[in-house]
């Protein structure tokens, strides 16, 4: 498959994710103002994929201004900062261009080469740490099973391979037969164009349901796990994905059916204590008012619409990480795997 962004020429491209699985465009960015567009109006998305997005654009960004100094860093930092509120993963990536800053600033050549690798190197970790979650969390399936997902957490929304869809990927490569069921993940039907897609492209099988069918799947004893990704997990475990995940974990608690998250440890958030604190961004009404650009109810309808949930650390059976596998207790397991 393409990469979901790349960075050519000291431009940065990015797959439309808006626009497929019905077309195939790339969008060229010269500017960070325009990467910082792109994150915000989903053109990428996914946490792990917006972490990489904002290291490229903050690149760009001090690559283009001559005579760059710390006002000026400032505004591209927050330009950057302020497109998507939930996932950790921009921050973080934030975070760790602000150090290489800071550390080369009084020297613009060699900061402007620094701060390029430290974004490139952001993306390569990104895909390695990938097939590490899908090596670690592959043993967590056996041959025949079938894997519910909620949204795309795939090469999509990572710089390849993905979180998720990693895991089921891992299996497959061990000659596992596994077969997928997405969940079409209403409004902006990440499930339906990016997960049923990919796994399309890579010949595993998968059967496209509606987020309300999932209950009934379940029941039918069609389900033996579920996999889902993550834009932020609190320091108690309770981690916020895609709104819907948490009405995934409820079903499957009730019927018994394992519940992983796959997520890469920049995911996890150590400043707060549990899950009431992850800030949950609101979108347009359009995304709700229209079903892929056809309008389903009246234009002055009332919506609400939050993009992520929170599912409680007690729904979730284990989190699959590139370092391994958390149970329960979260608090003291990820306090621990941070300490090795
Ligand atoms: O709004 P999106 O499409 O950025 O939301 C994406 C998700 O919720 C994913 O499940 C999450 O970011 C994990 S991606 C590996």
């Amino acid at each position: 498959m393409f990469p979901v962004v790349e960075w050519k020429n000291d431009k940065v491209y990015m797959i439309d994710q808006r626009l497929l699985p019905v077309e195939e465009k790339f969008i060229e960015h010269c500017d960070y103002r325009e990467v910082a567009r792109s994150i915000k109006e989903m053109v990428i998305r996914g946490a792990p994929a917006i972490g990489v997005a904002a290291a490229m654009g903050i690149a760009l960004g001090v690559l283009k201004t001559p005579a760059i100094d710390d006002a000026q860093y400032k505004i591209i930092e927050d330009t950057i900062a302020s497109t998507r509120p939930t996932a950790v993963n921009l921050f973080w990536a934030v975070n760790r261009m602000k150090k290489v800053y800071n550390d080369y600033k009084h020297d613009v050549p060699q900061l402007k080469k620094m701060m390029l690798e430290e974004a490139l190197k952001i993306d390569t970790e990104d895909f390695e740490i990938n097939k590490k979650i899908g090596f670690n969390g592959e043993v967590l399936l056996k041959s025949g099973q079938t894997v519910l997902t909620h949204c795309n957490a795939g090469a999509l929304a990572t710089s390849g391979y993905g979180t998720a869809l990693g895991v089921v990927r891992a299996a497959v490569e061990k000659n596992k037969k596994i077969s997928v069921i997405a969940d079409e993940t209403r409004p902006y039907l990440q499930g339906a164009r990016l997960t049923v897609w990919e796994l399309q492209q890579d010949n595993i099988p998968v059967t496209l349901i509606t987020d309300n069918m999932a209950g009934y799947i379940m029941s039918q004893g069609k389900v033996d796990a579920v996999i889902v990704g993550a834009d932020r997990i609190a320091a108690n475990g309770d981690t916020a994905n895609k709104i819907g995940t948490y009405s995934v974990a409820i079903l499957a608690n009730f019927h018994k059916i394992p519940f992983y998250v796959a997520a890469p440890l920049s995911t996890i958030d150590f400043s707060i204590p549990s899950g009431a604190s992850i800030p949950i961004e609101e979108r347009n009404k359009e995304e709700v008012l229209n079903f892929f650009k056809q309008q389903i109810a009246r234009p002055e309808t009332t919506v609400f619409n939050p993009a992520f949930d929170v599912t409680p650390h007690s729904l979730i059976t284990a989190i699959i990480t590139e370092k391994g596998i958390l149970y329960p207790d979260y608090t003291a397991s990820i306090r621990k795997l941070m300490e090795k």
